[in-house]
């Protein structure tokens, strides 16, 4: 077999990544019957592997179900589908990610949207009076806000869901397997998340992880979806180890070989890792006068960077693509004035001063004193 052609380009973007030399030999590779017992044997690797990346050790019954489809899919799959009869839906939003949610929260459910604001604090205050009114409530929200980079505070939300025995619903599609969550304490209800960013495989699948006990009980539920339904889902994982329908077998090949990588490595040491490349990003931006540290809790999945005066984004873009690099707008309010680099997928120290090299020479830089990170 020949190893296939590595990437061009260096993609800067949260999704798709650079995928790793072993993923893209994988990927070369597959001749997989879903039907087969070996791919039950591949898929209940995967399943525990996001499963131990997720700190949930073996003896808990927990499940986690592979869906071919995007983080999108795995988001409409739980509020479709996992959310029980005569339960409002409230979303925490703060950025485009959450908005998304909530527009696919109101497709299906009763939503009460508490909006803070775009790059604004969650406002748990409206949250906990929320839930204090209303007995039966499930609450949706974005670990990573990825339109503006920040965290935001989901074991807080956790302990406010607990106390008032509401269900916690995380979309993590852009943090899972970098910025650690965990659903080991079990505040989290239902996370979701992606095989094409932090966890650094090809996109086309997502997940839906929760306990084993959560899942099976959708099945007393109104079906209001077929083909995203997570009770259809769970039946097939569980009675026969396999997916309902075709999934995207070659995907889940390589994603065997992704999450083999993360294990392989270490959670902490991968963190640590993608910590460094984010603050030397970080720290590079800010010599050039392009970034200034956020007051709140950041990713370590990207970094929203100032534009080069007198850059407009579809030239950088433009000038960056023809050097080798793909880099992302910003959205909503940040869009003119800003642009997103990630540090996450098979990207190196190198890479980052090979990109930093490349600026220079598109926007000559004013190096300033670097500032506090
Ligand atoms: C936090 C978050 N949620 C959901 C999505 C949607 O995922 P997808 O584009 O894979 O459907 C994204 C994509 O960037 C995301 O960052």
């Amino acid at each position: 077999v020949t190893a296939c052609p590595l990437p061009r380009y260096t993609l800067l973007c949260p999704g798709p990544v650079n995928v790793g030399r072993r993923v893209a030999e994988v990927a070369c590779q597959c001749a997989l019957s879903h039907r087969e017992e070996s791919f039950c044997t591949l898929l209940r690797t995967v399943q525990q592997d996001l499963l131990h990346i997720a700190g949930i050790d073996p003896a808990t019954p927990a499940t986690a179900l592979v869906l071919t489809g995007s983080g999108t899919a795995a988001n409409e799959a739980v509020l479709a589908s996992a959310v029980a009869p005569e339960t409002t839906v409230v979303v925490l939003t703060n950025g485009a990610f959450g908005e998304q949610l909530a527009a696919i929260a109101a497709t299906y459910n009763r939503t009460v949207v508490l909006d803070s604001g775009w790059g604004e604090k969650l406002d748990l205050t409206r949250l906990a009076r929320l839930l204090a009114e209303n007995p039966r409530v499930m609450v949706a929200m974005v670990h990573h806000e990825t339109s503006t980079g920040l965290l935001n505070p989901v074991a807080e939300v956790a302990n406010l869901c607990r106390r008032h025995r509401a269900q916690l619903f995380v979309d993590a599609v852009s943090s899972f397997a970098a910025d650690p969550i965990s659903l080991a304490d079990g505040g989290i209800t239902f996370l979701t998340t992606s095989s094409g960013m932090a966890i650094a495989s090809f996109p086309g699948l997502s997940f839906v992880l929760g306990r084993t006990a959560d899942f099976a009980r959708l099945g007393d539920y109104p079906v209001r979806n077929h083909y995203l339904n997570l009770s259809r889902h769970f039946q097939a994982a569980t009675e026969d180890g396999q997916t309902p329908d075709t999934p995207a077998v070659s995907l889940i090949t390589t994603l065997k070989v992704s999450l083999a990588e993360i294990r392989r490595e270490g959670f902490d040491r991968r963190y640590r890792r993608l910590c460094g490349l984010a603050m030397h990003m970080r720290q590079q931006l800010a010599a050039r006068g392009l970034y200034q540290a956020a007051a709140r809790a950041q990713s370590v999945v990207l970094t929203n960077a100032r534009l080069p005066r007198g850059l407009l984004f579809p030239e950088l873009q433009r000038q960056m693509k023809e050097q080798g690099f793909v880099i992302y707008d910003a959205k909503g309010p940040l869009r003119g004035k800003f642009f997103q680099v990630s540090t996450i997928g098979d990207i190196t120290r190198t890479d980052i001063d090979r990109f930093f090299a490349a600026l220079d020479r598109i926007a000559p830089p004013v190096f300033t004193e670097v500032q506090l990170l």
